[in-house]
């Protein structure tokens, strides 16, 4: 263990750990996993990745348990979303096999970043592929790369699990209606840059985007899923161009579970008028309680949490997936990989 880090203080950014894993496509077919400490990549500066956007990648976590053992969370569903991703802008899709045993190796040899239990933090696995071939008319790569690193991090909104408010702001979208939001691509994450900095400095912590098409229903949160409680039922948009999120299925079926009902439906913004509780979901704001959301075009300010506190069925969700994380409560959906 790394004695030598504020594991309780962590905030969401990059530090460096020992190892990082890459592999090749080249000739058709995926290559030797190779372990690297260095953080850099050497690439050709024609490559697709720079000029064109040929990058995907995927978020998931680690945890160290209660027992003292790793557990990573639900990778067969992040290796099947970059397959998705993979497929959508035309990449060479990475073999479920070789995903799962990259993610496992890197975690493994970096275990001394895992943070330890109680601490409230995680080690956030990012792996990413890239389009490597020297380019220059827009086309797809026949050479791609994918690596993994891995950082230990805290809570995605400084707040943690405090509410924060979020904005609607219908000059900005963040994809087109047929276009790449589904898929965990580079891109998407550009077009919502300048629209993210502006609701930060209105005191923002992020947009709630609406679908791209109507401007009608609610779409996601900033690098999340959104969720709401209204008449006691769960509801989270069903949409084109929104990441389907490994987290909010998860918390889909942990309400069931608790035998709430589920809508994932269109969802009108007015309904916002009626909602008693809603959070960002998704790997790195986990679930981060939504406390205010204000429309800036109509002026209509949606007060979700009226005493400053996450509302009762936020509160259960997140602690029991917390629990399932943290091997505090059986994992009955089988959703954790040790690391042996
Ligand atoms: N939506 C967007 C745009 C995201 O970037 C993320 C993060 O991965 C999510 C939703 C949440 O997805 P997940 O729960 O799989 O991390
Ligand atoms: C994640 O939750 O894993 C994400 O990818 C969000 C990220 C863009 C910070």
């Amino acid at each position: 263990m790394n004695n030598e880090l504020d594991w309780a203080h962590l905030s969401f950014g990059y530090m460096p750990t020992d190892y990082n894993v890459r592999c090749w496509y080249r000739n058709g077919k995926w290559g030797e996993i190779e372990v690297s400490s260095s953080d850099t990549v050497n690439i050709h500066m024609a490559a697709t990745a720079l000029h064109y956007g040929q990058e995907i990648f995927e978020g998931l976590k680690a945890f160290r348990g209660k027992d003292g053992k790793i557990r990573v969370f639900r990778l067969e569903e992040n290796g099947a979303r970059l397959r998705r991703s993979a497929e959508g802008i035309m990449m060479a899709p990475v073999p479920e096999e070789l995903f799962r045993e990259m993610v496992l190796k890197v975690v493994k040899l970096n275990e001394r970043f895992i943070p330890p239990y109680g601490s409230g933090a995680s080690l956030y696995i990012r792996p990413l592929e890239i389009g490597m071939s020297a380019q220059v008319g827009v086309k797809p790569s026949t050479e791609f790369m994918f690596m993994i690193l891995v950082t230990p991090v805290g809570p995605y909104f400084k707040e943690g699990f405090k509410p924060t408010n979020i904005c609607i702001m219908r000059e900005f979208d963040r994809v087109a209606p047929k276009g790449t939001g589904q898929w965990k691509v580079g891109g998407n994450y550009a077009a919502s840059i300048l629209a993210g900095e502006r609701a930060h400095s209105l005191g923002y912590s992020a947009v709630l985007y609406l679908d791209p098409k109507e401007k009608k229903y609610l779409d996601e949160c900033g690098p999340a899923n959104f969720f709401a409680i209204k008449d006691g039922k769960y509801i989270t948009p069903a949409s084109e161009s929104i990441l389907p999120s490994v987290t909010n299925k998860s918390l889909m079926q942990l309400a069931e579970d608790m035998g709430i009902e589920v809508e994932r439906r269109h969802i009108t913004v007015d309904e916002l008028a009626d909602i008693t509780e809603a959070a960002a979901c998704g790997t790195a704001a986990v679930a981060s309680p939504v406390g205010e959301i204000d429309d800036l075009d109509t002026g209509k300010k949606y007060i979700v949490s009226k005493n400053g506190e996450a509302g009762p069925v936020t509160t259960a969700l997140y602690n029991k997936l917390r629990a399932i994380q943290y091997g505090e409560e059986e994992d009955v959906h089988g959703w954790n990989t040790i690391v042996e």
